[in-house]
């Protein structure tokens, strides 16, 4: 009689209780060891971070081309489960069968050593073969499992806001347009009319937030977040910005600011929490091989409640602390990363919440305060990182929204629509953007916003 037999997956069997008769497995070879009569194969099919090792001994009809087998090769085993004498490891598989899928040749890239994040960079199409990698990019996955949990379980409707838009949410300007015109160096300067013979007849771009839709929709839903990819055309060559990354934007109806907070502070923490239980294995080799200080870290986040601070506050701490900056620090000016990391590292050992932001350093959505110099503005600071969120109490006063799109150079009647809002039945509302890349470097303890991106976008570089 023939028994079908199905594929099972590395982490499964790894977390079996007891030995199974007979199992298929599919993967890779990490490497291989000979003695006389048998070969050790340390097989991953990439569900977890350890190999499972399979025996296959000299009578299997394929032996030869066994011990050929190379690091990189793929290969599908079957046999039965059993204990394992080995250190290290709790199963192994007797193998019954090898059948070799492909023998992958010496010049793979990946042989058994460690190899740089530099080095890994110029082979993005393959690291995710690696411990580290395969370890990020699971763990990358489980996070944005856990933030459509924190938000579904406490009753938020998921939008999927547009990627191409017309607006410019942050006005700031840094923007990648969109077109189907491609002449090379058209401009519309030197052409009039060029936009309004293009696709959507006007000047439209890859959207850096979607924050301006997400509140119409809290205007309708009540709770709603929207979380996808966002465009920035900034030209930083830094380890924390990229030029495509993921935003996870609430948006909350009748919320103030300080509800805001505790939604952002509970965020974090619960995104913590769920790495922390549901992805033990592969953080441990962060723990080990990336950040020592990482599992303090993570403690520190989930115990402590954050620091919040007005921005005066800080600008004071800043000034009063003798540090010497790069950039100068003085009212009216926009924090750097370096003043925000000295507050959350150095000073608080903490997390940190900033609010009331000067006026003139934040975009037109946020609301006045009642001392017409500052907006209701929070960014939560975490160390290592710097900014994580960037959140605000919206504007709900079509008047004053209106003085504030002309102050920073919007033309209201291109927003009539988000006007509209503020027009029918507009109520105190609220949200805030997690920048989804920089949480992940946060539980990871990667430094670079490069290496939690499948295949990173930023200035100069798009290889893959
Ligand atoms: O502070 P930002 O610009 O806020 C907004 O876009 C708001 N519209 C969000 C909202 O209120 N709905 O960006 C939010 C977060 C930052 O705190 C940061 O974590 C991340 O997005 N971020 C970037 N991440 C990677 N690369 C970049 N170039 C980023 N720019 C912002
Ligand atoms: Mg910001």
């Amino acid at each position: 009689m023939m028994h079908i037999i199905l594929r099972t997956r590395i982490h499964k069997l790894l977390a079996a209780a007891a030995p199974v008769d007979r199992v298929l497995i599919k993967g890779w070879v990490r490497t291989r060891r000979d003695s006389k009569t048998f070969s050790f194969l340390e097989i991953n099919d990439g569900s977890a971070l350890a190999n499972i090792q399979v025996i296959a001994e000299e009578h299997l009809e394929n032996y030869e081309e066994i011990k050929r087998l190379t690091t990189g090769s793929a290969v599908a085993v079957i046999g039965a489960v059993r204990e394992s004498p080995g250190k290290g490891q709790k199963w192994e598989i007797a193998a019954e069968s090898v059948t070799i899928y492909q023998i992958a040749p010496d010049t793979y890239p990946l042989q058994k050593k460690r190899h740089s994040d530099e080095f890994l960079r110029t082979i993005g199409h393959l690291r995710p073969r690696t411990n580290k990698y395969g370890a990020a990019f699971r763990i990358r996955s489980e996070l944005a499992f856990a933030i459509h949990r924190f938000f579904h379980d406490r009753g938020f409707v998921y939008v999927h806001t547009p990627i191409i838009t017309g607006s410019d949410c942050e006005g700031a300007g840094e923007m990648f347009c969109v077109t189907t015109l491609t002449p090379e160096g058209l401009r519309e300067k030197e052409f009039p009319g060029f936009y309004e013979q293009d696709f959507f007849g006007k000047k439209v771009n890859l959207t850096v937030s979607g924050q301006l839709a997400a509140e119409m929709f809290a205007l309708a839903l009540g709770d709603v977040y929207t979380f996808g990819p966002t465009f920035r055309a900034e030209n930083s060559h830094t380890s924390r910005h990229a030029a495509e990354f993921w935003m996870v934007e609430p948006e909350m109806a009748f919320c103030d600011l300080e509800e805001n907070m505790d939604g952002a502070e509970a965020l974090i923490k619960y995104l913590v929490g769920h790495i922390r239980e549901n992805c033990a294995e592969d953080l441990a080799l962060f723990s080990s091989f990336v950040d020592k200080s990482l599992p303090d870290t993570l403690e520190s986040i989930t115990a402590n409640t954050f620091i919040r601070l007005p921005y005066e506050e800080a600008v004071r701490i800043l000034t009063a602390s003798g540090q010497r900056f790069d950039y100068e620090i003085a009212y009216g000016r926009d924090l750097q990363t370096e003043h925000e990391r000295f507050l959350a590292e150095t000073h608080f050992k903490q997390p940190v919440i900033i609010y009331n932001y000067p006026r003139q350093i934040k975009p037109f959505y946020m609301r006045v305060n009642d001392d017409g110099k500052t907006v209701a503005a929070m960014d939560v600071i975490v160390p290592r990182i710097g900014e994580i969120i960037g959140g605000s109490q919206r504007e709900e006063r079509s008047d004053m929204l209106e003085l504030r799109m002309r102050e920073t150079g919007l033309e209201p009647s291109e927003y009539w629509w988000y006007l509209d809002s503020r027009r029918y039945g507009s109520v105190p509302h609220s949200g805030y953007g997690l920048g989804f890349e920089r949480m992940l470097m946060l539980v990871t303890g990667i430094s670079n916003i490069r290496d939690v991106i499948p295949f990173p976008r930023t200035p100069g570089t798009i290889e893959f």
